[in-house]
């Protein structure tokens, strides 16, 4: 792993976990990082490599960006990259270790921010738009779709993220990651980006078997946020390759959806003046 990848995941968990930091270094310098999120950015870099959409000197946008791996990412393959996310600590380490490793802020920033109100930052245009695991979390998902798609350049290209609606979830969690909705339907998702003004190019899903619903009820079989945080790290290097395995062999829509589009028109949301 990258060093800048492992200081942020790193930083990220020694704030939710009492692991010493040695451990988690140790850890993530054998695994990858015990998280849904190392999956879902599979389903990225398989869109990015698919449609082989190069990055180098295209300014790119992470809406909702966490603790940054994806923007991180996005800048070493020579992208100019913004992050926004609303939590200020989030943003202020990923800036603290950007500036570490020394990439110079025109190439990577955060900024601290509520992205239902991106038209408000004066961000400029983008060529690349990245929303990964935020939608479910947006009351009025509708109107950031149109907010993101002003922001992208014509012939930009937007990714979206989002669980599947379908998919089993364990209540508790769900509400401690703050989802508005569980997710979305498989089918429902173009008709949402045409609608915004979007072209929908190209899709991927992974778990077709709800294998991560498994993995997070398995490390559940503990009591104390602690401990299931380190069984769910132990039960990783299992599940992470065996979700791989079955996404490859089952092919049917499974609990997370990837969206390739491109801005398709320019969204006219001047008043109407019929009558
Ligand atoms: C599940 S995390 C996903 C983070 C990142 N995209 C990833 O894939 O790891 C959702 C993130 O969205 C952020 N978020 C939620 N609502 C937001 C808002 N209105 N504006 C900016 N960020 C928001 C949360 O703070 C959280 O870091």
């Amino acid at each position: 792993m990258k060093p800048y990848l492992l200081d942020l995941f790193v930083a990220s968990a020694r704030t939710r976990t009492r692991t010493p930091g040695w451990v988690i270094r140790w850890y993530l310098s054998i695994f990858e990082p015990p998280l849904g999120k190392t999956l879902r950015l599979d389903m990225v870099k398989a869109l990015l490599r698919q449609s082989k959409c190069d990055l180098k000197g295209k300014r790119a946008l992470d809406v909702g960006c966490g603790i940054g791996d994806l923007a991180f990412t996005l800048a070493a393959r020579g992208a100019k990259v913004t992050g926004v996310e609303l939590d200020a600590g989030k943003v202020e380490s990923a800036n603290q270790i950007a500036h570490k490793w020394n990439f110079p802020q025109e190439n990577l920033q955060f900024l601290v921010g509520d992205v239902t109100k991106l038209d408000q930052m004066n961000l400029g245009l983008f060529d690349a738009i990245f929303c990964v695991a935020l939608l479910e979390h947006i009351q009025d998902d509708v109107a950031l779709l149109e907010q993101i798609q002003h922001l992208l350049c014509p012939g930009g290209f937007f990714i979206l993220e989002v669980p599947s609606a379908t998919r089993k979830t364990i209540p508790e969690v769900e509400a401690e990651d703050g989802h508005v909705r569980p997710g979305y339907f498989f089918e429902e998702v173009p008709a949402l980006l045409s609608r915004t003004g979007f072209h929908l190019v190209a899709t991927r899903t992974m778990d077709s078997l709800g294998l991560r619903y498994r993995w997070c009820a398995s490390s559940r079989v503990l009591p104390g946020r602690t401990a299931r945080g380190q069984l769910f790290a132990v039960f990783a290097p299992v599940f992470i390759p065996l979700i791989r395995l079955t996404s490859m062999l089952v092919k049917r829509p499974g609990a997370e959806l990837c969206f390739l589009a491109v801005k398709e028109r320019v969204l006219d949301t001047s008043p109407s003046t019929g009558g």
